[in-house]
């Protein structure tokens, strides 16, 4: 595990782009990056908490003895505030994804409901109503840096709170499968280590403002095509070394008030009524104390309740109001007994008790956008990844006199992922297009806002002259690069909730664009906004490239930074870029060509019918990703992992040692001549098997300056889930260890024997 003291020296962490008390607050965090001993701090922080609260399974025994039937049954379901009669929406009671009754007699409060991972929806506001605009979530999980991802929860949820929400519908942590799924913007990549670590962070910072965190979309949910009727069949071993993990890691570091089950079926069973993932996994393997609270829209019996279902959610968006009408029929015939209103009310009212929701009503207060603002940018700065830096034509210098911004509607803001995570952010939306198909066309819009790309170059270059051009008419663009000393092109493609991408490739005419603006000027930069990996044909013929994901609404400032070189950037990828579809376990995305359902059959929120059900299943199993690369022998454009910075690093003297626990010890030497941070990845083969992330860490170092990392592998990321044991177990033998630059840019290898070794489920 990461050596604290040798690896954030209190100097190096002070000089890092969070400079300041805000950050300060965050350097205890910073300590542990790696693998297990970040779960035991971090779960230890999140136990902590709950004693604070006092015992929360007494008071909410204790509460729950004190309430009618009708008081229980209150909890267990939810309105969708949009959908009710104005007259019946509590009065004075913030607009957001749901409502549940609370009992006001006991203090308890009603539970008031509010999206998601990337700051306060405002879809059921008063019209005007803005919010803080995070980083899309593949932005912030390039920042590899639990610290940083735990200081945008927090800050999310201080303006839930203060806009009077008690409950994030925050956590989004389904694995990135395929590059083409529509919702990859807003989860945190295709590795389950370095996803859950963030997420449980995440969580951890939304928790530490008293209110409610979900984590998301439990289970298998990679996809929206057919996302309500199509099932997603894998083998129990494979679901735990992939997907789950990153849900148990999630649940163990944030220890999150509950949990959210998906749309999709799991080996043919609805995820809101799976047993086996509700019951069996959830609560039996990993402990968990929390209530489960359904997608919109994703109950499809009573028996939910029984299966492991605690709360049906917005019930009027469901099929039936099953936790209501439903659940009284069931009661009377015996189908479900009374016990079980018990069991899920206790578990919901533990879950209030232990976040602090009960303790600490809920005061709307005024919000500092300003310095709400001042984390979202932080955020990007740390979060944006270079990948391709030719002839070190960035960062620009400022004695270039003529830069060309060409299209992304780069004169008017960034652009944001559609759907229910999408935050109308600090002055608005600037422009909105109409674009998707069927269900995504009736909930999103093409959406732009934030600070605008020109803008922020304008200020971050004042001497220079910042011309604009939109990129339609190719010649004219041309003529305008020509002109320039440095071109920044601004490519995009937007994702929504609801629909997934046909294909890989960038739209309308992007790639002809850019090859002809690399033609005219020689130093053009591309600048990707973009929801997923996206084909760059054009790679080879431009000296750079950035991402900037979905930036949020400082991520133009933060961008500006990168290009002017006051900030060095040290963002990584947290998904592989392929070279091509044909290298994809997948060249279709499951169900693009599935039969059309004979009517929407239920055309409501969340739900999208509009194919039959269908059945896949993923050829790589528990090897997402990388690792599919990996065990195919494939080459990705870019690898998982990858990040450029303007300084150079040395990763050295690398020592593993194995036995019953793997340890790989090495140096990080900053060999350039700028402060930089590193991001040294540790991979392990285990005998057989694809390699694995097992750790990483930050270190921000000064020219010239070393650190020393140790990281340690957590038993479930080197081993397998043996079935029949009902354990994970690492066998015996000869383990290669991998440090790396990237998934495929190794420094140094180790061998280390390791002895066999099991852990509980
Ligand atoms: C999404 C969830 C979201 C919910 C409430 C659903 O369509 O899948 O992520 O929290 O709506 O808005």
């Amino acid at each position: 595990m990461v050596n604290a003291r040798k690896r954030f020296g209190a100097a190096s962490v002070r000089a890092r782009a969070f400079a300041g008390a805000t950050y300060l607050s965050y350097v205890a965090l910073a300590i542990g990056v790696g693998a297990s001993p970040t779960l035991a701090q971090s779960a230890d922080r999140a136990a902590a908490k709950t004693s604070a609260a006092g015992d929360p399974d007494a008071r909410a025994r204790d509460a729950l003895a004190q309430m009618t039937a009708e008081e229980k049954r209150g909890l267990l379901y939810g309105s969708f505030p949009m959908l009710l009669a104005p007259a019946k929406r509590p009065a004075g009671v913030a607009s957001g994804a749901g409502i549940v009754t609370g009992v006001p007699r006991l203090g308890i409060p009603m539970q008031v409901q509010t999206d998601a991972s990337l700051g306060v929806n405002n879809i059921g506001q008063r019209k005007g109503d803005v919010a803080t605009s995070m980083p899309s979530g593949l932005l912030q999980a390039s920042t590899w840096d639990p610290a940083v991802v735990e200081a945008g929860g927090r800050m999310i949820a201080s303006e839930a709170r203060q806009k009077g929400f008690n409950v994030m519908l925050a956590g989004g942590v389904n694995l990135v499968r395929d590059p083409r799924a529509g919702r990859n913007f807003e989860y945190l990549g295709e590795d389950p280590l370095l996803a859950g670590t963030l997420v449980g962070h995440q969580i951890l910072g939304i928790q530490s403002a008293n209110i409610i965190s979900t984590i998301k979309h439990f289970a298998l949910n990679d996809q929206e095509t057919g996302r309500n009727v199509h099932s997603v069949n894998m083998g129990e071993a494979a679901m735990r070394e992939s997907d789950l993990l990153a849900f148990q890691i999630g649940i163990e570091i944030g220890n999150p008030g509950s949990v959210m089950c998906s749309y999709n079926r799991i080996n043919q069973v609805y995820a809101c009524e799976n047993k086996f993932l509700l019951t069996d996994v959830l609560r039996k393997d990993w402990g968990y104390k929390g209530y489960v609270m359904s997608d919109w829209g994703a109950v499809q019996s009573v028996n939910a309740l029984t299966a492991g279902l605690d709360q049906q959610s917005g019930e009027q968006v469901d099929v039936k109001r099953w936790f209501t009408k439903e659940l009284d029929v069931a009661l009377s015939n015996g189908s479900v007994p009374a016990s079980a209103i018990d069991v899920a009310a206790l578990r919901i009212l533990r879950s209030m008790y232990a976040t602090g929701v009960i303790d600490h009503p809920l005061e709307p207060t005024p919000i500092d956008y300003a310095s709400n603002g001042k984390v979202a940018r932080a955020t990007a700065a740390a979060g944006i990844v270079l990948l391709k830096n030719e002839g070190n034509v960035l960062p620009v210098a400022q004695t270039a006199s003529r830069i060309a911004v060409i299209g992304g509607h780069a004169d008017v803001g960034v652009i944001s992922g559609g759907g229910s995570s999408q935050v109308t952010p600090v002055g608005g939306w600037k422009l909105q297009v109409r674009s998707g198909t069927g269900l995504a066309a009736m909930i999103s819009r093409k959406s732009y806002g934030g600070t605008a790309p020109l803008d922020a170059i304008r200020a971050a270059f004042p001497q220079a002259q910042v011309t604009f051009d939109d990129g339609t008419d190719v010649a004219r663009a041309a003529s305008v690069a020509k002109a320039a000393d440095v071109v920044i092109v601004l490519a995009e493609k937007w994702a929504t909730e609801a629909e997934d991408h046909a294909d890989t490739s960038l739209p309308d005419g992007q790639d002809t664009l850019i090859e002809t603006l690399a033609a005219a000027n020689p130093r053009t930069v591309v600048a990707l906004q973009v929801g997923n990996p996206v084909q760059m044909p054009w790679a080879g013929k431009v000296p750079a490239i950035i991402s900037l994901w979905f930036p949020g609404q400082e991520g133009a400032s933060a961008f500006a930074d990168v290009l002017s070189g006051k900030v060095n950037p040290s963002g990584h990828l947290p998904v592989t870029f392929p070279a091509s579809v044909t290298q994809l376990p997948l060249t279709k995305v499951p169900g693009s060509d599935a039969p059309a359902a004979d009517k929407m059959t239920r055309a409501t929120y969340g739900i999208n019918a509009d194919t039959k059900p269908f059945d896949f299943s993923y050829p790589e199993g528990s090897d997402a990703g990388y690792r599919w690369f990996d065990a195919k022998k494939e080459q990705p454009a870019y690898a998982f992992g990858h990040g450029l910075s303007y300084t150079t690093f040395k990763y050295d003297g690398l020592k593993a040692t194995g036995g019953k626990t793997l340890a790989a010890t090495f140096t990080v030497t900053n060999t350039g001549n700028r402060e930089g941070a590193a991001v040294p990845q540790v991979y392990v083969r285990a005998p057989g098997k694809a390699k694995r992330l097992i750790g990483w860490a930050k270190p921000m170092l000064r020219p010239g300056e070393s650190k020393t990392v140790t990281v340690t592998a957590d038993p479930r990321v080197i081993g397998s889930f043996d079935e029949k044991a009902h354990r994970w177990v690492v066998t015996p033998g000869t383990y290669v260890v991998e440090l790396g630059y990237s998934a495929t840019d190794t420094a140094a290898t180790a061998n280390v024997k390791m002895q066999r070794q099991t852990r509980k489920p």
